[in-house]
């Protein structure tokens, strides 16, 4: 069964139609890259995957359960806990400045935690339980040192890194990225790579928004092209990057190319 489906996702911003119909489908393991020029629609289709923006026909199915539908009376019907389903690191980081790193990454948990009915009796073995976690997590992202750190004491590869530790917290089935490095300097780009490409080796489901052709090469299992709010090409990193079919993607890698030199 695939861990994500996604159907006939459409979504408008007044006249403007971003999403056309989507339909993506994601095994239990697998690294989609979305790829697409810029205005075409890839930050829009992240953020209705995550409830941030909710789309306005389709369905999204999480582990065989629809988590996003249209009801019979017309309404979006979107989960409570959106988090415990999809997470989502943004390319400016957006982590809390007046925050530690150890409060950013255990806020969203604490205040989860407070809606649970055992709340009050186990508050404090449910606080360490988080805490321990995020020690866990900062581990495996290398940052143990930085727990206490703000971000403003941060690199932006280290920003990004608790951004990403910060969306591990939730455990989400899914984790998307909304091109992760552009907004940090070359030479900064890799440490937060690397990270991923951990996360693709623990085996987690990730869709990822990127401008890296040579990381989606890497570790994408699946690439699809994004243009004009549809999946113009979809397939194999081989196929789609290196064979492209439509003179959209021709065109857009060749734009790319020249860019890089
Ligand atoms: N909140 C919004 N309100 C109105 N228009 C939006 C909003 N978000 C995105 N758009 C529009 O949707 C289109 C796609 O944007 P976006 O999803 O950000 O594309 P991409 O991430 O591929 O660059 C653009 O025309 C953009 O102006
Ligand atoms: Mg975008």
């Amino acid at each position: 069964m695939p861990v994500l489906e996604v159907k006939n996702l459409k979504k408008s911003f007044g006249q403007n139609k971003v999403l056309k119909g989507v339909n993506l489908t994601l095994e239990k393991g697998e690294v989609l890259a979305v790829i697409g020029s810029s205005g075409g629609g890839k930050t829009t289709l992240l953020r209705c995957l995550n409830f941030l923006e909710i789309a306005d026909e389709g369905e999204i199915i999480v582990d065989g359960e629809k988590v996003f539908y249209i009801g019979d009376d017309g309404k979006p019907h979107v989960p409570n806990n959106g988090g415990e389903y999809m997470g989502l690191v943004f390319q400016q980081f957006n982590l809390f400045p007046q925050y530690s790193v150890m409060d950013n990454l255990t806020l969203a948990p604490r205040l989860a935690a407070k809606r649970c009915p055992d709340y009050k009796e186990n508050k404090k073995s449910i606080i360490e339980q988080i805490e321990s976690q995020a020690r866990e997590i900062l581990a495996a992202t290398g940052l143990s040192e930085k727990h206490s750190a703000y971000p403003c004491q941060l690199s932006g590869g280290q920003q990004q890194r608790v951004a990403i530790a910060r969306a591990l917290m939730m455990s989400p089935k899914i984790l998307c990225f909304d091109e992760p490095t552009s907004a940090l300097d070359p030479e900064l780009t890799g440490e937060v790579l690397k990270v991923i490409r951990s996360l693709k080796d623990s085996n987690r489901t990730m869709v990822i928004v990127t401008h890296e052709m040579e990381f989606a090469r890497n570790v994408a299992d699946k690439v699809i092209f994004v243009a004009d709010g549809i999946i113009e090409e979809e397939g194999t990193p081989e196929e789609v990057l290196s064979n492209p079919k439509s003179e959209k993607i021709k065109h857009f890698l060749s734009v790319l190319k020249k860019d890089e030199i």
